[in-house]
């Protein structure tokens, strides 16, 4: 089949896209798409013309390789206006996800028809794009400004029923291409660009406001906010250039870079060398949570809500009952925010069973351990888990830094036996660690990716070393951050410093949140020269005065309620430590501070790769976006070096090296390698 085609029936003209698997209106699809509706137009037999899509989805947008590419006519505005132009009622008969510029081939027809399940939407500022192909102009002409705000500067997707509600779909249907066929039948030329909208100035001035903290650092949703607002105050003409002079300026942008980067990287993660769609992999229905505490209960909350059933384990009924009361509360949490009915929380909380007894997992695909971080007590649970296990079932440790060859020996099937490392809180945090072990067969590793999906997580492989890839380089920005405070800088300078650069948060906010005690604790099982003891010697000490972080009221900062402030004896002990190590204190600027911190998980990053820790650099990229919130406009840790440039991020690890020793910096070989053969200059 070509990929495009028509048939015509009953003086109805259908023209079918086929471009799998996600029908991308590439070149060849707008051409093909071009040269049927002029066709048609000249066709007096076509009285309407029903565009469709075959395979899984309505276009889910423009082609996102195209992009950075000279155009090539028709392009998809071109397209657009002849669609508008079009002289015979043009139906969009739209499945799955009409996304992007998919949603736009829907917006430049005439009527839309929605399968019952199908979602419509316009994603690209998650590309770092704002819409290009008319999104800006015709759906708030369609369904008011606010309302076109909330799309797009989302990017979220809607259902086919709350499309209809807002007179974006005009029918909704279980018998899609049937029905959109009756459905042109009696109808006219409708074009959305006749529609008038109107706003307020304020309106605009306040969604800026508005989204002003979610958005901050991002170019594309505000420049989607200005286009939206030309859609009310210029003609369609004049609305179209204006988007499309901006929709040029973003994709040229190292921000659009970086996000289209950062979906590739996504994909691309979920690539494991060795396994393919012909991998063998286990069904998991029946999950077991060792272990309910906070990140137990966030894993069973992953599962429940995909469905499965969960029993949870614990060492007492009464703290047995207290994680089901705390899975309780996080769904009673969605349900008020809306994000659940009650009849979806209680099928989940229906799927939840707990217990105190190991028998009670024997049913399990797929056990999960979430206890204490000792190797030990993890050892103990696995071999129990062990024990009860059945034949084929999956034993799983969610360790954030711990050796799984070593625990693994703990049971009768190694190569059955994988990490799964989720994030805090594990309900929410999107990204997965899939760590391997040398004995870990494929099978179980394919079946991990398999639920990732399921459970709706972002997966990344890694091999098995301290701190997997996430932690292992987040151990390195803390060590540096660590350092600078002993050298003079403060902790809000090196929060704010970060912060600024695009992190969520600074380093030393982030230790208060989790708890400086997790740290430390962990860092006490190391010998002492698995790590730098001067960079945390200011944390071990605050612990031992009982600042933990906010949990505690005070750690790097002072606590009250949700406000924060300095803590006069985090100087205090800075200056002590300096002190006890012969550091020199100095004034530190912002620029030292950014690079010390970012070079260090940059120079970590390839030494993970090196060391074939993880399959590839763009891997590591998604784990520091997802695990901790890198600005993903720029890309994420590895990413960002093409921004910088290979030999100056080499020139500035040689000086660091030089002033503060190699022990640490000591650059990676294929960093080395890579700026060799660099072509650009310093
Ligand atoms: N262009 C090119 N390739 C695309 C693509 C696109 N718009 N959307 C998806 N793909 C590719 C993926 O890279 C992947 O390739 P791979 O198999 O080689 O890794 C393949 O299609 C399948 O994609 P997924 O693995 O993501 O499949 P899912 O079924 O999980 O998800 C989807 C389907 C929801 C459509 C998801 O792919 C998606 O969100 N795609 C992007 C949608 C989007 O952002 N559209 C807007 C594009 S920008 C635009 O339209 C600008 C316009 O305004 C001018």
């Amino acid at each position: 089949m070509s990929i495009v085609s028509t048939s015509i029936n009953d003086n109805i003209a259908v023209v079918t896209i086929d471009n799998p698997p996600v029908n991308a209106l590439s070149h060849a699809v707008r051409d093909g798409v071009s040269k049927a509706l002029s066709e048609l137009n000249n066709n007096d037999t076509v009285n309407a013309v029903v565009i469709h899509c075959a395979g899984r989805t309505f276009c889910a947008g423009a082609d996102i390789t195209e992009f950075g590419k000279p155009p090539v006519s028709p392009t998809l505005p071109e397209l657009m206006a002849e669609m508008d132009e079009f002289s015979k009622p043009l139906i969009a008969a739209m499945h799955g996800t009409a996304l992007g510029g998919g949603f736009e081939v829907g917006l430049a027809c005439h009527y839309r028809v929605m399968d019952g399940r199908a979602k419509v939407g316009l994603p690209e500022v998650n590309l770092g794009l704002m819409p290009g192909a008319g999104g800006t102009q015709r759906l708030p002409r369609l369904i008011g400004a606010e309302k076109s705000l909330e799309m797009i500067t989302s990017g979220k997707p809607i259902k086919a029923e709350k499309a209809l509600s807002l007179g974006v779909a005009d029918l909704v249907s279980d018998d899609l291409l049937c029905d959109a066929i009756n459905f042109a039948k009696d109808k006219t030329v409708r074009r959305i660009r006749d529609l008038k909208c109107d706003a307020g100035e304020e309106l605009f001035a306040d969604f800026k406001k508005k989204i002003a903290r979610k958005s901050r650092g991002f170019l594309a949703p505000f420049a989607a906010i200005d286009a939206v607002k030309v859609a009310c105050d210029l003609d369609f003409d004049a609305g179209i250039e204006f988007e499309r002079e901006k929709f040029m300026e973003l994709v040229a942008s190292s921000h659009s870079k970086a996000q289209r980067h950062l979906f590739f990287a996504e994909r691309q993660a979920a690539k494991v060398d060795g396994i393919d769609k012909n991998t063998a992999t286990r069904d998991i229905n029946n999950v077991a949570v060792v272990g309910g505490g906070i990140m137990g209960c966030g894993i069973a909350v992953n599962f429940l809500s995909s469905g499965m059933a969960v029993t949870l384990l614990e060492i007492t009924g009464d703290a047995a009952n207290a994680a089901k009361q705390k899975i309780e509360k996080i769904y009673a949490s969605n349900v008020s925010k809306g994000r659940m009915t009650d009849t979806q929380m209680a099928a989940a909380m229906n799927a939840l069973s707990v217990t105190t007894s190991y028998d009670d997992l024997s049913d399990s695909d797929l056990m999960i351990e979430a206890v204490f971080e000792d190797m030990n007590i993890k050892k103990e649970v696995l071999s129990k888990l062990d024990n009860v296990a059945k034949d084929g079932a999956i034993i799983a440790t969610n360790t954030s830094f711990l050796d799984i060859d070593e625990m693994a020996t703990a049971t009768s099937r190694v190569s059955d036996v994988i990490g799964l490392h989720f994030f805090s809180p594990a309900h929410i945090m999107p990204l997965l660690e899939i760590v391997k072990t040398d004995n870990t067969s494929n099978e179980v590793i394919a079946t991990a990716f398999k639920l990732a999906k399921k459970i709706r997580k972002t997966p990344v492989l890694s091999g098995v070393c301290y701190g997997f890839i996430a932690n292992r380089m987040s151990s390195c920005y803390g060590r540096e951050a660590g350092l600078l405070l002993l050298e003079g800088a403060s902790v809000e300078q090196v929060d704010q410093t970060m912060y600024d650069f695009g992190m969520p948060m600074g380093m030393f906010s982030m230790l208060d949140m989790a708890g400086i005690d997790i740290g430390v604790m962990a860092r006490s099982k190391l010998s002492d020269d698995a790590y730098d003891k001067r960079a945390f010697s200011v944390h071990a000490a605050l612990v031992d005065a009982g600042h933990k972080g906010q949990k505690t009221g005070a750690g790097f900062y002072e606590y009250d309620g949700r406000d924060k402030k300095k803590h006069a004896l985090v100087e205090e002990l800075a200056e002590e430590f300096a002190k006890k190590y012969n550091i020199k204190r100095d004034d530190i600027s912002s620029k030292e501070i950014e690079e010390r911190c970012i070079f260090a998980l940059i120079n970590e990053g390839y030494k993970i790769v090196e060391e074939g820790i993880a399959q590839r650099t763009s891997d590591i990229d998604v784990v520091y976006a997802f695990a901790f919130g890198f600005p993903r406009y720029k890309g994420g840790p590895m990413h960002y070096v093409e921004h910088l440039g290979l030999k100056y991020v080499l020139k500035r690890i040689n000086e660091f090296a030089a002033k503060y020793g190699d022990r640490w910096w000591r650059p990676s070989p294929l960093l080395v390698k890579l700026a060799e053969e660099s072509e650009e200059n310093v």
